[in-house]
């Protein structure tokens, strides 16, 4: 929400942003016109003003678009943003269907299978001589 209180809200550092800090930035554009989209739809849901519903309710369609916008631009530059994407969808289609969300651990960080480590296992490592 408005940060106008705070004076250095906005002030460029003196330098430009690294590609991880701009893509950074654009998440949280993105979100940003996400929230727009939730208080421009609940204000049009709260007032019977027919031409102010229906200016919010644009307005909120534009943001929608905006939206849109920085996802592109995010998976442009998130070389593997749309497979994260894609592996979201394919969960909630599974659900859809009934069936159980694929699993969402990376092959490398899937518990190998064999004895599970006790405490005592650790007992003695890290100690020197
Ligand atoms: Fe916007």
């Amino acid at each position: 929400m408005p940060e106008f209180t705070n004076p250095f809200i906005g002030v460029v550092p003196g330098r430009k942003m690294t590609e991880s800090e701009l893509l950074r930035a654009l998440r949280l554009d993105l979100s940003a016109e996400e929230e727009a989209v939730h208080i421009y739809l609940s204000h049009a849901d709260a007032t019977d003003h027919e031409l102010a519903k229906k200016v919010l309710q644009d307005v909120a369609e534009e943001e929608r678009v905006h939206k849109g916008e920085f996802q592109r631009l995010i998976n442009l530059l998130s070389k593997e943003e749309e497979g994260f994407l894609a592996e979201g969808a394919d969960e909630v289609n599974a659900m859809a269907a009934g069936k159980e969300p694929p699993d969402q651990t990376a092959p490398a960080e899937r518990p190998t299978k064999g004895p599970t480590s006790t405490i005592g296992d650790l007992k003695g490592q890290g100690r020197e001589g």
